[in-house]
């Protein structure tokens, strides 16, 4: 006969305890001795496979980019709240391994300050970009704080985007180094939709949820100053240049700042990385589709954008 491990044991005792609880709150009743090798029989028939699983997917580990895709591949549909969208739409909403591996470069390069880090994640999606780069500011230093910022709108048919994002920074033990905003950095807009699973359609969506708005004008008004900062959320390139004005004050000089999407789907996000005034901003490299910038110093007065 096969012998059953300890945690195969473990994970027998914990059906039995549930067992006993279910027939509690069904019976009003303590288990009787009769019932008590019936739950435990059970237990070797159903028990192990099923909780094991659960208890994988809730495993902590270390961020890898390849377990992030398949966790939040796996989480659509049986998350909580089920959250509906395409195993695509994961990775094509997302930036790739590529681009993230080369800003968190840049992110390593500050750990010889050796303090902990202060960074600025704009538009989550799903969480691939944020958990990144929040692993590796834990990795600069393990009290660095990463702030996010994105409205939780329904993007690329995924309502609610948020609970993955949550998930995922808890399976990465992230939590702690999070301080999510629920919210638009500038004014409220309408958020374009984009269905893969209409093949080939976009639909613009009108959705302007109920997000906070001028979150970056609050938080100067809080006195936060940031070491980095990431933008990936409203691709209008006016939008984006007044983002950059005022993140300009709230990033310390010498801070950095990363853009994604340089590339010839967003040209207007080009056109602004490439504008940048060079009194104010030190263009320092691209990769395939993101740019780096280093802050020198804040907008004087009178200065424009
Ligand atoms: C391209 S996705 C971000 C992908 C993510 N950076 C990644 O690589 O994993 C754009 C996100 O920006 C958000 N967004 C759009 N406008 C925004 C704004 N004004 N402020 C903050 N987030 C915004 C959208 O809701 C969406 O979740």
């Amino acid at each position: 006969m096969e012998q059953s491990t300890f945690s195969d044991r473990a994970y027998r005792l914990k059906f039995l305890i549930w067992g006993a609880r279910m027939f509690g709150r069904v019976t009003g009743r303590v288990p009787e001795r009769t019932t008590w090798p019936l739950v435990w029989g059970g237990s070797r028939r159903y028990a192990p496979d099923r909780w094991k699983q659960r208890d994988r997917d809730f495993e902590r580990r270390d961020f890898s980019y390849e377990d992030a895709v398949q966790f939040l591949q796996a989480s659509l549909r049986k998350g909580p709240g089920v959250i509906r969208g395409s195993a695509k739409d994961v990775v094509q909403g997302s930036m790739p391994k590529e681009e993230l591996d080369f800003v968190a470069k840049y992110l390593t390069g500050l750990r010889k300050e050796g303090r902990p880090l202060r960074g600025l994640h704009i538009g989550d999606f799903v969480g691939l970009s944020l958990a990144h780069l929040t692993d590796a500011a834990r990795n600069v230093h393990a009290g660095s704080v990463v702030m996010s910022i994105d409205p939780n709108a329904p993007h690329r048919g995924m309502d609610n985007p948020k609970d993955l994002v949550t998930g995922l920074m808890a399976r990465y033990d992230l939590l702690d180094n999070w301080l999510p905003l629920t919210g638009f950095t500038l004014e409220r807009t309408g958020i374009a939709d984009i269905s893969n699973r209409n093949a080939g359609t976009t639909k613009f969506a009108s959705y302007y949820g109920f997000g906070a708005a001028h979150v970056l004008a609050n938080l100067a008004k809080v006195g936060t100053r940031f070491d980095f900062a990431l933008i990936d959320g409203n691709h209008n390139s006016g939008y984006l240049r007044r983002e950059i004005d005022r993140l300009s004050r709230l990033i310390r000089p010498g801070g950095l700042l990363f853009l994604d999407d340089l590339d010839e789907h967003w040209s207007g996000v080009t056109e602004v990385f490439d504008g940048l005034d060079h009194r104010r901003f030190q263009r320092l490299a691209r990769g395939g589709r993101a740019g780096v910038v280093r802050v020198l110093r804040e907008k004087g007065p009178g200065q424009t954008p």
